[in-house]
């Protein structure tokens, strides 16, 4: 994380706040780091997100609060709490009933001061999980609340500021920036994530997010975690993900529109046993035609793909070459257009196996990293 963390103090404005989110497991190292980097004097808060949860071990007080560290760049920064203010305790309003509703601005009462917009918040924030039926939920396992990014945004980024996630994940923080109508940059590692995340922001209105450093040659797709390329496939293709019933079924999507079977494999020179296999599967789900999309295939393959074919069972090979120089012609292949279908065919019913998709948990599982900012 310290040459990260470097980079993003590099890239901070001097005004500028950073807030890294860890659990228990690293948050009392990332702290001596921060001291490091940013320089002691610099930390701000230590602030805890308590939520309410299930599991509890009967051993040990349930672990109900994550740690988010805050450090500024330098000796001033941006913070206001305005937006966030917490509503004073009754006791508190009754004792200050006389101001409240009759002045404007803040009021002094002895040594204290009542606020009108609220009371000033304290560094323990009490914020609901997203609960596995949420509407905000993408099936990302380590997805954020918006309201915590949002707590964090409005009264650490100016209205003119830019905001930065380098742990973009599905990308909470840019649908809050975006919404708060800040500025926003978000940089992960996986290209899942960031074509969720573009998802995502799409239906919040920014149409025009710009992707940058995606894979984009054979060699950068060769170079994939073996999930990350079965994504970028069916991501390409328009497709639908399977679930992992489906996968381990040997299909891994559907087409678009017409919903048929699709086979993603990662290698060169696939074989005939692989068509024989895959045209099983796809009889299985009551098709008569499917796909496979892998780098090349061996002569067998071909050839046994043509004698399905004059068995009523159309099983196309599709390399990642013509994935990558003719879109075009596989989206005749498979009745779609890069918008939806080709003019003239209906709809396929879904096939039944297909519910849901579980792009995001393979992906978390794969990275293994539970740092965040
Ligand atoms: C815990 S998730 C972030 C979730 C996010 N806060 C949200 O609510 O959607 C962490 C993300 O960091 C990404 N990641 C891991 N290592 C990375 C690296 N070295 N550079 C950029 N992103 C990385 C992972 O792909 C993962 O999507």
């Amino acid at each position: 994380m310290k040459e990260r963390v470097f980079e993003m103090k590099r890239v901070l404005k001097d005004t500028g706040s950073i807030y890294l989110h860890c659990d228990w497991h690293a948050a009392h190292y990332l702290k001596i780091m921060l001291d490091e980097v940013f320089g002691e004097e610099h930390f701000q808060n230590e602030c805890i997100w308590y939520y309410k949860g299930a599991g509890v071990s009967p051993r040990r007080w349930a672990r109900r609060h994550d740690t988010i560290l805050w450090y500024s760049k330098g000796k001033t920064w941006f913070f206001d709490p305005d937006p966030v203010r917490d509503e004073y305790a009754a006791t508190t309003k009754e004792r200050f009933s006389h101001y409240i509703g009759n002045v404007r601005g803040k009021h002094d009462y002895g040594e204290q001061t009542l606020n009108p917009l609220g009371k000033h918040p304290d560094d323990v924030w009490q914020i609901k999980i997203v609960a596995p039926s949420a509407r905000e939920r993408l099936g990302y396992p380590t997805q954020k609340p918006e309201e915590l990014l949002d707590r964090i945004i409005v009264s650490s980024c100016p209205t003119d500021g830019i905001v930065l996630d380098p742990f973009a994940g599905c990308g909470t923080t840019m649908v809050v920036a975006h919404r708060l109508k800040r500025q926003w940059v978000g940089i992960d590692i996986s290209p899942t994530a960031c074509n969720l995340s573009r998802r995502r922001l799409m239906k919040v209105g920014a149409l025009d997010v710009k992707l940058v450093g995606m894979p984009a040659s054979i060699d950068d797709l060769r170079a994939l975690k073996p999930f990350e390329f079965q994504n970028w496939i069916i991501d390409r293709i328009n497709g639908i993900q399977a679930n992992r019933q489906s996968g381990d079924m040997g299909i891994d999507g559907w087409t678009f529109f017409l919903h048929e079977p699709v086979q993603v494999k990662q290698s060169e020179g696939v074989g005939r046993n692989v068509v024989d296999n895959f045209e099983t599967a796809v009889n299985r789900g009551g098709k008569t035609r499917g796909f496979i999309l892998a780098f090349s295939f061996t002569r067998g393959s071909h050839e046994e793909a043509a004698r399905a074919r004059r068995e009523g069972m159309d099983i196309q090979l599709v390399t990642v070459d013509e994935l990558l120089d003719r879109l075009d012609e596989v989206f005749v292949r498979m009745g779609t257009s890069a918008t939806g279908a080709l003019p003239g065919l209906e709809a396929a019913p879904m096939p039944k196996i297909e519910s849901g998709r579980h792009s995001a948990d393979e992906l978390i599982k794969s990275i293994k990293d539970e740092i965040e900012v």
